[in-house]
């Protein structure tokens, strides 16, 4: 269940406060984020477990949303969907109510340390507002969501399957059921990096024997995707976080869906297809493959198949830098080539400049923007090497 709506709690002065402090200490954000962790970890030594053991780039994460807490809280909507789905998914990091006046305080200790002079009672007054609102919704949501589910599933890995190009095909059976839709993602914790999170998306619908498919490409000197490339085999346990993610069959609006996906960027787009099937097939589908060469074209095999068996599903390659007769051209040529496409649902899934380019020349190409559905570029990870 949403948390209720809310107005904007914060006044048109109190937003200009708290915009014009950022800009003050955006310059020092890679500091504040070093500062905000060791006064963190120092004065509140239980949540260090929660972290990971190495700092990386990763953690400027959760810093870098508080500095947007604004653009949160001015938008009720945001607040409550993004805010809620936040909350809910920090409880798999294991943090607690309990926690969230700890972050607060040495967040305005941070801001505080980083605007020196600029740094005023009613700024702080106006911060402490913010943050509270937004540390109130993931409370509850958090709050709620603990009542129907757990926080992480232990999930068995029950196959293994190398796909050539770096991927691994890996099927995990979750200890408890798992509900999910088509086209969402999941965040992967490995037993070889505790704490870090990596999003894998399923790509399967939900199976009657509860099981998901992931596709992982080891990128180079990845962490987790390098563990479950190379070290994952049959019986190993990993943990899986809630599903996340709006890329789902009941957000189209419309019967006919374009789908269009590169690299492991596949994975959500596959499972979209199985739902279709396994809903009778009411959507005529076209599906387009993009990469840079023919060799990279990923999981085409699969999809041919799948299209003889399935009348309202086309496929196509578009291959960007090898000529090749039939499916030449980059993505947005082909695209344009073979559309309009302005009375489908547009789903897209791969390399964020993939996503972008193809998001453009839908846009032009009179696509309206809520039509367009790909998940959120935080990792630019789904590309072939
Ligand atoms: C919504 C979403 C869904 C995703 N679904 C999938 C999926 O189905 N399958 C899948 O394999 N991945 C998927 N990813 C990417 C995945 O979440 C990880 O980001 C990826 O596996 C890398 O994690 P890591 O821990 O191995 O690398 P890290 O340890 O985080 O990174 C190690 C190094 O590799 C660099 N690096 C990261 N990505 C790349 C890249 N693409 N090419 C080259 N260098 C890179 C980093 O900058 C860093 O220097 C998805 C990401 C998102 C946001
Ligand atoms: C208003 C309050 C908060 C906001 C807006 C916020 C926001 C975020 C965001 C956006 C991320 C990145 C998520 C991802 O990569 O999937 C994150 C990660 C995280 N947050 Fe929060 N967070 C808040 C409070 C807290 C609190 C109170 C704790 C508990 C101490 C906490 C612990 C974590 C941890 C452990 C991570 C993972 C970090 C990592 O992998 O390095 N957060 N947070």
């Amino acid at each position: 269940m949403e948390p209720e709506i809310v107005e904007p709690p914060l006044s048109a002065h109190e937003q200009a406060l708290i915009r014009a402090s950022v800009s003050v200490v955006e310059p020092f954000a890679a500091e504040m984020t070093v500062y905000f962790y060791a006064i963190l970890f120092a004065r509140y030594p239980e949540v260090r477990p929660l972290f990971p053991q190495a700092m990386d780039a990763q953690r400027g994460r959760l810093l870098r949303a508080l500095l947007r807490i604004v653009d949160l809280v001015d938008d009720p909507e945001s607040l409550v969907r993004f805010c809620g789905h936040l909350g809910r998914d920090h409880r798999k990091f294991g943090t607690l109510g309990a926690h969230y006046p700890a972050v607060g305080e040495c967040l305005l200790a941070s801001l505080a340390h980083y605007a020196g002079p600029a740094w005023t009672a009613e700024i702080a007054a106006a911060w402490t507002k913010a943050y509270g609102t937004v540390a109130g919704v993931m409370i509850s949501a958090a709050e709620q969501d603990e009542a129907v589910r757990p926080a992480v599933w232990p999930a068995t890995v029950v196959h293994r399957l190398p796909r050539g190009h770096g991927i691994v095909e890996i099927t995990v059976r979750p200890h408890l059921p798992y509900e999910y839709a088509a086209g969402q993602y999941v965040g992967v914790e490995t037993p070889w990096w505790p704490k870090l999170w990596r999003s894998y998306s399923p790509a399967n619908a939900p199976r009657e024997d509860g099981t998901l498919t992931f596709h992982v490409r080891a990128v180079p000197g990845g962490s987790v995707s390098g563990a479950l490339v190379h070290r994952a085999s049959v019986g190993d346990v990993i943990r899986l976080g809630p599903p996340q993610g709006d890329m789902v069959l009941d957000a189209a609006a419309h019967s006919d869906l374009l789908l269009v996906a590169g690299g492991t960027g596949l994975a959500p787009i596959r499972a979209l297809v199985e739902e279709v099937a396994r809903r009778g097939g009411r959507h005529q589908v076209d599906l387009f493959l993009g990469a840079r060469t023919s060799a990279e074209l990923y999981g085409v095999d699969d999809m041919l198949r799948m299209a003889q068996r399935h009348h309202w599903l086309t496929i196509r390659g578009a291959v960007s830098q090898e000529h090749i007769p039939g499916i030449r051209g980059s993505l947005p040529d082909v695209l344009a080539e073979y559309g309009p496409w302005y009375q489908h649902d547009a789903y897209l899934s791969g390399p964020a400049q993939m996503v972008v380019a193809a998001t453009k020349a839908l846009t032009l190409g009179g696509t309206s923007p809520d039509r367009i559905h790909h998940d959120p570029f935080e990792t630019p990870v789904l590309s072939l090497p």
